[in-house]
């Protein structure tokens, strides 16, 4: 049997992983600045989240949720501590496109209401509804389409306002990334999010904080959208959540109740994925990750900003990207080819660093090295880029 052949392949098989770098079955040894698509928060195979993964294994891995998992209690005050949102609900799921699903369904349930608000360049997930707020319609089957989504231009407060001055009674929910990762890295501003909790509560509306790439700790506070102040109704979670160990989850403001039978899932909140989620959170706790991804992060942004070659660096913490201008638009393959290290992208021109929260100032220096002979190599016009 073939694998159904949706992934355009690099010609690497990796066969191990420690901390913030990857082995292929060669031997040959990666720097990851791409942290498997921003789900390596930890560090690749830590200890810690290791033992707890085995000791879990050897208890239970998995019980359906008709009974009390305690892991799940455990690791709604861990989130709630590390987070500031102690007053939220824990719902757990599987996947960051299950998370949205749920929030969107959620705000729907709540508000009465259907229309959707998105915006251009969003990425929301690949499930019916999560796919139909995503800014990318060649991933949008017929059947996903609905007139209950509009997209509205990124970072424009006064676009929105009109928007809600003439829909906002309908209007069940606004759903942002805080950083837009697949759509190139772009800030949402402190304004922009500003108004979105404003006129979400003089209409009533849910504001759904889609925090899968740019939260748990990445930009250097728990969610993304804590940088402008405001609290979200309800944060999407997914990728660093479990550093690889397959979880999902939203926390959910304590206005949004619950009803029996309302969200549910098999999986989800399983006691093998909460032991590794909980890995996580100590280890992001006892390590200070989220400070070190804000301060290593700034200084790689300074250090990018002193290379000519690259354009409009811009992000936060260790959500990062870059233009690649033409002249060496082969800067991403000549990097993994010939400089042994992994970077994330956006198209059609854009670098994205993603790397684990635990990614140090001398591996900072060392990617910082490799970029610059990557540029190097590019421009003696070496036969093989
Ligand atoms: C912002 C954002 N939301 C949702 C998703 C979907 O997550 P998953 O692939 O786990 O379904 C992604 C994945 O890249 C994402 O970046």
């Amino acid at each position: 049997m073939k694998l159904f052949d949706v992934y355009p392949l690099n010609n690497i098989t990796i066969s191990r992983a420690l901390g913030s770098y990857v082995w292929d079955d060669q031997g040959n040894q990666y720097l990851d600045m791409y942290g498997g698509h921003a789900v390596i928060s930890i560090g690749h195979t830590h200890p810690h989240w290791v033992q707890r993964i085995e000791d879990q294994l050897k208890q239970i891995a998995f019980y359906s949720n008709s009974v009390i998992i305690p892991l799940q209690q455990q690791l709604a005050d861990k989130l709630g501590k590390l987070s500031g949102k102690t007053d939220y609900e824990l719902f757990l799921c599987n996947s960051g496109a299950e998370a949205n699903e749920n929030a969107l369904k959620l705000a729907s349930f709540h508000t009465g209401r259907k229309k959707i608000v998105a915006f251009r360049k969003s990425f929301h997930g690949r499930t019916s509804l999560a796919v139909a707020a995503t800014d990318n319609p060649a991933i949008v089957a017929p059947v996903n389409e609905t007139d209950n989504i509009v997209f509205l231009p990124f970072n424009d407060t006064a676009s929105l306002q009109k928007y809600f001055e003439e829909h906002g009674a309908s209007v069940a929910a606004v759903i942002t990334e805080g950083i837009q990762g697949v759509g190139g890295i772009n800030v949402a501003s402190d304004d922009f999010l500003q108004t979105i909790r404003q006129l979400c509560n003089q209409y009533g509306s849910v504001f759904i904080a889609d925090s899968v790439q740019c939260g748990y700790g990445r930009t250097g506070k728990f969610f993304a959208h804590d940088h402008a102040g405001v609290d979200a109704d309800i944060y999407s979670m997914a990728k660093g959540m479990g550093n690889g160990f397959p979880i999902g989850g939203i926390l959910i403001a304590p206005h949004i109740r619950p009803k029996h039978g309302m969200l549910g899932t098999t999986f989800g909140g399983n006691h093998l994925a909460c032991a590794a989620a909980l890995a996580v959170l100590e280890v992001i706790e006892q390590e200070s990750l989220i400070q070190k991804a804000a301060v290593n992060g700034a200084y790689m942004i300074e250090q990018l900003k002193s290379i000519p070659e690259i354009r409009n660096i811009r992000g936060r913490g260790w959500m990062i990207g870059f233009d690649v201008p033409d002249e060496i638009k082969d800067l991403k393959k000549v990097l993994l080819s010939e400089y042994k290290t992994f970077t994330g992208e956006a198209k059609p021109n854009v670098i994205r660093l993603l790397p684990s929260l635990a990614l140090n100032k001398e591996q900072v220096d060392n990617f910082l090295h490799r970029l610059r002979e990557a540029i190097k190599f590019i421009q003696t016009d070496n036969p093989s880029s």
